[in-house]
This record gives structure tokens, sequence and C-alpha cells, in this order.
């Protein structure tokens, strides 16, 4: 196949050339798929995609116009893709479902332990030569309740690891069936049970019109003070607006964000050079207690190679017409 690789980093392209690149005929670009750089894809059979390029309606269209019907996308998650226009065009689209749930769990925890410890803190005095502990007080994980948001491939290993560490978990999750087994004690509460009763509460379920600002100002005055809030699923789970309140008034005690609502055309790019216009992050990201990371809770090997093989695997399904246990449309 032809394929186009829209948002090319260089931390993936070792692993995309060695999956991708001895089957079929690629080339790539660091821009991401939008209206001006579809020209890119002119003459392809197929586009592969990263969570930053949007696939909007318009974007489908002229995609559909130059004969693409194949979309693959390097992401577990699929907001960022019009499903039902996709659809309406006959387009086929495989996602990689779980390229390392352990990598996305683990950077939760690493938030929440980074936040807990303030590790930021103590890096910036050593680093200062000035040895004092005065304000780096943090707290025993140890008993604490962990309320989990999705408890689904990443949700339950975040869970097994708060069960290391000796904490009570609680989840909320609509779509979980009676019979589902895990190897630790988990109940499945309401929203507002969780929120009631959680110290640490982390998101894990996927963007849809359900879960947009799932988490907003009403729903943070559920939760008691000095919650910890971590978010690797995605920013607009969050209102984020509705934060500053609640981080003024110390009733967040620590947030921890590795997805931000209004992160397009922001993460992934450098912009050193020409700085940062958003007012919301700039104020968000003065809080000593707030700990933002560029959407890397993915950024392991393990996760760069199976997304790569599993991307390549797509490919190949739709090249041969053979069924693609990876479809989503
Ligand atoms: P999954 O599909 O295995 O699990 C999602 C869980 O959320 C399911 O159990 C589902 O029942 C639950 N859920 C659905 N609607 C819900 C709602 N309204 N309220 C509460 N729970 C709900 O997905 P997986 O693999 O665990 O990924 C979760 C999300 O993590 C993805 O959708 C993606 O947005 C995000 N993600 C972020 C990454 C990063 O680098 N920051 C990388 C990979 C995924």
């Amino acid at each position: 196949m032809k394929v186009a690789v829209y948002s090319a980093h260089d931390f993936e392209l070792p692993y995309l050339e060695k999956a991708i690149s001895k089957d079929h005929s690629v080339t790539y670009t660091k821009h991401e798929l939008s209206d001006v750089t579809i020209y890119f894809s002119q003459g392809c059979d197929a586009v592969a995609l990263f969570t930053s390029d949007k696939a909007d309606e318009g974007v489908l269209e002229k995609l559909n116009a130059i004969g693409i019907k194949n979309i693959v996308l390097r992401s577990v998650g699929f907001d960022h893709v019009d499903l039902i226009k996709a659809k309406e065009l006959g387009m086929r689209i495989a996602n990689v479902p779980a390229y390392s749930p352990y990598s996305v769990a683990e950077h939760a925890v690493t938030l929440l332990t980074a936040i807990n410890r303030k590790l930021i803190q103590s890096r910036a005095l050593i680093n200062k030569n000035d040895f004092r502990l005065d304000g780096l007080t943090g707290f025993d994980l140890h008993e604490k309740t962990v309320g989990i948001i999705g408890l689904g491939k990443i949700g339950e290993i975040f869970a097994k690891i708060m069960n290391g560490f000796g904490c009570k978990l609680l989840c909320y999750d609509p779509h979980l069936k009676q019979s589902d087994n895990y190897s630790f004690k988990i109940e499945n509460v309401s929203l507002k049970k969780l929120c009631a009763e959680s110290d640490i509460i982390s998101i894990h379920c996927p963007l849809n019109k359900y879960t947009k600002h799932l988490l907003n100002a009403s729903v943070f005055s559920l939760m008691k003070k000095g919650i910890y809030i971590i978010n690797t699923a995605r920013g607009a789970i969050i209102k984020t607006e509705d934060l500053f309140t609640f981080l003024d008034n110390d009733l967040i005690g620590g947030l921890g964000l590795d997805v931000y609502e209004f992160e397009k055309g922001l993460f992934f790019h450098d912009h050193s050079k020409d700085g940062v216009k958003d007012a919301i992050l700039q104020k968000l990201r003065a809080y000593p207690n707030v700990l933002i990371t560029g959407h890397q809770a993915f950024l392991t090997e393990t996760a760069l190679k199976n997304i790569a093989d599993t991307t390549a695997y797509n490919l190949s399904c739709f090249e041969k017409e053979i069924p693609c246990k990876n479809i989503i449309l």
C-alpha cells in the first residue's frame, strides 16, 4: 500500500520504519493532517494518523475525494475522528487497541507520586544547594482510598498497582458487568460516592459525548478537601476552567495532567521560540501542586514497538482484504 504517515515524530520513526516500510511504500511528514496538508496523501491508499491529527468532517470529505478509504490510527483513542462521517463515506478505520496499557497506568502513578512527594520542588532545592525539607511533606498512599473513573485496560492496571500500595479501591464505570473478575478488591460505585470517599481520583475512561466535562465545578464540589486528581485519559473530560477556584482554595491538593483540554496545536510541538499564548495553561502550570506532562503517558519503548507493529498489521489486513481484529469501522 501507499501510505502517508502524518505527525511522524522523531521518537517513533525508527519503530515505524522497521515495521511498516518493509511491506509498504511509506512517506512521512511531521505535519498534522488538516485541510492544508491533505495534498501530502495524494496518490496514497491509506493514511496513518496520530492523536493530534484531527480527521473531522471536512478533512474526511477531502480524503475521500482523493480516493483514500483506509485510515489507520496510531492510538487507542479515536475521539479525533468523525466516525459518523467516515462511516457515511464507506471508510475503513483500525486503531491500536492496546499497545501497552502499562505505559499509561505507570505514568499516572508517576504523576501521583511525583506531586505527592514534591519531587519537582525537591530537585529545584537540591540544585540550589538547599537541602532543607520544609514544604516537602507528602502522605502515605497506604490505606488511602483511590477512585478510578473507567476500569478498562488502563484503569485495571492502575488499580492493580494502587492495590500493591495498600490502597482501598473504588471505581465508577457504568459498563462493568457483575461477572467481571479482578485480582484485587474493588467496588463499582456512583460518581457521587466515588467523589465523596476518594482521596485520589484517576481518570481512565474515553472522551465521548457522555464524558466531556464529566468533572466540572459541581462534581469537584462533591470531592474531599485536598483531593488529588490525575488525568491521563483526555483533557476535555475535565472542564479546565472550573479547576481554578478549587485550586485557589486548596480544595484540590494535587493535580497531575498528561492531557489538556486545549492541547491541540500545543502539545507535541516546540514552542520555545514563539512562546505559549494560552492563558489557561500559563495559569495552570504556575501552581506548585500541578504537574503537567505533554501527552507522554504512552511513550515507552514497548508501546512504540507495539504501535508500529500493529499499524503494519492493520495496513496489511486492509491491503489483503482480510479480517482485521482492530477494526473500529
Ligand atoms: P478501555 O476501552 O479498555 O477502557 C475504558 C473504560 O472506560 C471501559 O471500562 C469503559 O466501560 C469505561 N467507560 C466508558 N464510558 C464511561 C463513563 N461515562 N464513565 C466511566 N467509565 C466509562 O480503554 P483504555 O485502553 O483503558 O484507555 C482509556 C483511555 O485512555 C483512552 O480512551 C484514551 O483516551 C486514553 N489514553 C491516553 C493515552 C496517553 O498517552 N495519555 C494513551 C492511551 C490511551
